[in-house]
Formats: C-alpha cells, sequence, structure tokens
C-alpha cells in the first residue's frame, strides 16, 4: 500500500472473536476463554469487559480498567490482525526480520501502533521495549494512522538550496501542522524527506506517491486544492 494507505475499517467483531487475539498475560500461554462473570460491566462498545485473568480468577478493578483499555486498543487495530499475521508468517525463519516486518506492516496499513509492536514483539520473542525502540528510532515509522494523504516535502540540500525552505514553511502554515502531523481535517499528513531522487527539478515534494518537481509556495497551495477536492 502507498505510505498514505489506510487500513479499511471492518465492523467490531463479537466478543467472542477477539478473546482469540490473545488476553493471556503470560507470554507464550494460549489464551483461554474467560469463565462467565455475572457482573460484566459494559465497555465503549456496549459489549462486555473482560474481569478473570487467564486461570479464571477474578481481576481487580484496576486490572479489569487495564484489561479493557487493552482490548479497546486491539479492537482498533483488529482490522489489521490478519494482514499483521500474514506478514509475520511471509517472514517467518527469516533471519533478522525485524525492520522488514516493520516495513511490511506500515507499506500494509499506514502505521504501527502499540498493539503491532506487542505482536511483533511475541513473535520474534522480543521485548516490546526493543521493538518499540526500533521503531521510534527510525523517523520513517508511523506510530499513529495518517491522514488520508501523506505529504513528503524534501529537505535534503538540493531542494534546500532551491529555495525549499520556501516550500517547507508555506506546506507548514497551511496544513496547520509541523512534521508528523496531521491536519485538522485528517486530510494530509506532513512528512519530511531527505532526498526524493528528484534533485534536477528542485524542490520536491510527494504526495502519496505523486512526485511534484520544482515546487513553489505558490505551486504547492494548488497542488493541495487539487489534493483535497479528490
Ligand atoms: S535533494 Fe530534494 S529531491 Fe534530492
Amino acid at each position: 500500500m502507498a505510505p498514505g494507505g489506510q487500513c479499511t475499517p471492518r465492523p467490531r467483531p463479537a466478543a467472542e472473536a477477539i478473546q482469540g487475539w490473545g488476553l493471556s498475560r503470560r507470554r507464550g500461554a494460549e489464551a483461554a476463554p474467560p469463565a462467565p462473570q455475572p457482573d460484566r460491566p459494559a465497555d465503549l462498545d456496549g459489549r462486555t469487559v473482560i474481569r478473570s485473568d487467564d486461570e479464571g480468577q477474578a481481576l481487580s478493578e484496576a486490572e479489569a480498567a487495564s484489561v479493557g483499555k487493552r482490548l479497546g486498543e486491539r479492537l482498533l487495530s483488529l482490522g489489521a490482525r490478519e494482514i499483521l499475521e500474514r506478514i509475520l508468517a511471509e517472514h517467518a525463519g527469516m533471519e533478522g526480520p525485524l525492520l522488514p516486518i516493520l516495513h511490511a506492516v506500515q507499506d500494509a496499513v499506514g502505521h504501527i501502533s502499540a498493539a503491532h509492536v506487542a505482536r511483533i514483539a511475541k513473535a520474534l520473542n522480543l521485548s516490546r521495549a526493543e521493538v518499540h525502540g526500533v521503531v521510534s528510532f527510525y523517523h520513517y515509522f508511523r506510530q499513529h494512522e495518517p491522514g488520508r494523504h501523506v505529504v513528503h516535502v524534501c529537505r535534503a540540500e538540493a531542494c534546500q538550496a532551491m529555495r525549499g525552505e520556501q516550500t517547507e514553511l508555506h506546506a507548514r502554515r497551511e496544513l496547520g501542522v509541523d512534521y508528523g502531523g496531521t491536519s485538522a481535517d485528517g486530510l494530509f499528513t506532513l512528512e519530511a524527506a531527505y532526498c526524493l531522487g528528484n534533485c534536477a527539478a528542485a524542490p520536491t515534494v510527494m504526495i502519496d506517491e505523486k512526485l511534484y518537481g520544482r515546487v513553489t509556495p505558490e505551486r504547492l497551495a494548488a497542488i493541495l486544492a487539487e489534493w483535497r477536492n479528490r
């Protein structure tokens, strides 16, 4: 999928369907269906929050709240779950699979969430901190879902030499965000690039996968208007 690709929202599944996503608190343990609880509170979706651990023992309110929070995170990322499992299967047995997996996940769903990090860490027998450290080290990896389109503005030397700073400034002002941010209307995420391979026609901007050369502030305004109307 393109850098600005979207994961298609899917209907939230029934509570039974998400139990297999791993409510286990023990590394490597199978997730067991929770024992029926008569006093299950409703979560935001009107469904029930599981209030027992893997062994059917009652959780404290704090633990239940934590489970509910994690459950919500998983619900949010559930649309990408099948894709993630397929990616993990495709990279099984590969040497040094972490970066290829992270690239594949971002290409497929547009970002790498905390839920992705947890599942990848488990699959590779790494800690979440180790996987998160790699995700946060590389600016390329997004930790939040991007806007509908991703605007890359080149900040490398050739573009800077051709007044690329003016283009950058205009992009930040018009979208109302700094690098890494998404415009209030959710249409554009602004990201920096360091050479888009179009130095001869600097300054360069790329929106999703479409490259634009000799992008003055005025031209960028026209390009963004065109993308808004798509
Ligand atoms: S420096 Fe901007 S495209 Fe190469």
